[in-house]
């Protein structure tokens, strides 16, 4: 028997879960097979849910701060798993990597200032930005022989153009699941340093990586990089405990660093809870086997739902990701505006997507998929997504 078990259906309903609870206010019913949020409906790996079982019998849950052995315990991931040297001096505290970003927002940028996206792309980037009454200055990404790049001309042109600050890059990249290569992020790199632009790399996705494929932390790719790079990370996709609100955010530089440091201190989140610390440390340091019998799982996946669309509904076709488990279903022969395609998939086919126009510029006629789930959901979900969308073919 394999040593990891993915493929038992575990009721998640009525755990106060967003995924399968908490439908209702953005598709209008609960009664739905969800494919949405980013998280699984696998269980955690049995080394971290040890781990925190160890902490909930020791009883008493004070406040809690990081010591070395948890700065240890990402350093020695980072340097495993991608080569990456962190110094554990490098490494800051957010209660999540939407909150991180947000305190670089408030730590380096002030009202009225842009800060670069490249969409489509995970949609908090945009809230965040706007939210504390910053512009968006939109670097669209092209879609080039069914492939997402980078468009660099016009990358440097709005870092030229416009009082941009800040830049947010999604690495690997949500929702059009590329992990960028060494070269892209070179480049990428030298255009930003060469304006003196502060960039949040975003990489919570870079432990979710498909054959062949390798990450390059942004950081990692000159000094120059180092110095200007915020690296947001979090055990929380890799290891499905998003619930526990634990991210780590690694910061070469020191003025950067302690700039990040004010807000965080400032909002008084530098606490964390017991069990996301207990969560990261055991996940970091226990958990390869295990992801490495995960990313076997979803490649499994993503060769379903490829053989399954090329049997049963020919006229959609998946962006085969390198990177992430939210991948993009290209439906734009269907020739649908997001909310007919949505309407369609949530009242007739019963199942709850991400729009892909939730994404932003060049989402629309996309609908992006969770494939974290045990094959006979995935079953499921694909076949209700044929009942949606077969007749118009
Ligand atoms: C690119 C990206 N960043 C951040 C997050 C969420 O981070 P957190 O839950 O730690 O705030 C997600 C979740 O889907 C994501 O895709």
């Amino acid at each position: 028997m394999a040593r990891y078990d993915f493929d038992t259906v575990i009721d998640r309903k009525n755990t106060d879960c967003a995924k399968w609870d908490g439908m209702e206010p953005l598709f209008g019913s609960n009664d739905l097979l969800p494919m949405w949020v980013a998280d699984m409906d696998f269980k955690a790996p049995p080394e971290v849910i040890e781990a925190l079982r160890e902490r909930v019998d020791h009883g008493i849950y004070g406040y809690t701060r990081r010591f070395e052995p948890y700065r240890e315990a990402i350093a020695g991931w980072f340097r495993r798993r991608h080569g990456w040297e962190i110094r554990t001096e490098w490494i800051r505290h957010a209660p999540g990597v939407v909150p991180a970003l947000a305190a670089a927002i408030m730590a380096f940028t002030q009202p009225g200032e842009g800060i670069l996206v490249q969409p489509p792309v995970y949609y908090p980037f945009f809230s965040t930005i706007k939210g504390r009454g910053r512009t968006v200055v939109e670097n669209p990404l092209k879609l080039v022989n069914g492939r997402f790049e980078m468009d660099f001309e016009d990358l440097e042109k709005k870092l030229d153009d416009s009082a941009v600050k800040l830049v947010f890059l999604c690495s690997p990249h949500n929702p059009v699941g590329r992990v960028w290569s060494r070269e892209e992020l070179e480049k990428f790199g030298a255009i930003c340093a060469a304006r003196g632009v502060v960039v949040v790399s975003d990489e919570i996705h870079c432990d979710i990586l498909y054959k062949g494929v390798k990450h390059t932390p942004l950081a990692d790719v000159s000094d120059a990089m180092r110095e200007s790079t915020i690296t947001t990370v979090a055990p929380s996709k890799t290891f499905n405990i998003a619930g526990l609100a634990t991210a780590a955010v690694v910061i070469p530089s020191k003025r950067l660093r302690d700039n990040y440091q004010a807000v965080i201190d400032f909002v008084h989140i530098d606490g964390g809870n017991v069990f996301g610390g207990a969560a990261l440390e055991a996940a970091y340091t226990k958990g390869d086997a295990w992801l490495d019998a995960l990313l076997e799982y979803l490649e499994g996946n993503l060769d379903y739902i490829d053989a399954f669309l090329a049997e049963h509904l020919p006229t959609v076709s998946m962006l085969r990701p390198e990177g992430t488990y939210v991948p993009l279903l290209d439906c734009r022969a269907m020739k649908l505006s997001g909310r007919e395609l949505e309407k369609l998939l949530v009242e007739k086919g019963k199942v709850a997507l991400d729009g892909g126009h939730w994404f932003g510029t060049g989402g629309e006629g996309f609908a992006r998929i969770n494939i974290a789930t045990p094959r006979a959901l995935l079953k499921d979900g694909m076949e209700r997504i044929a009942l949606a969308l077969g007749t118009l073919g």
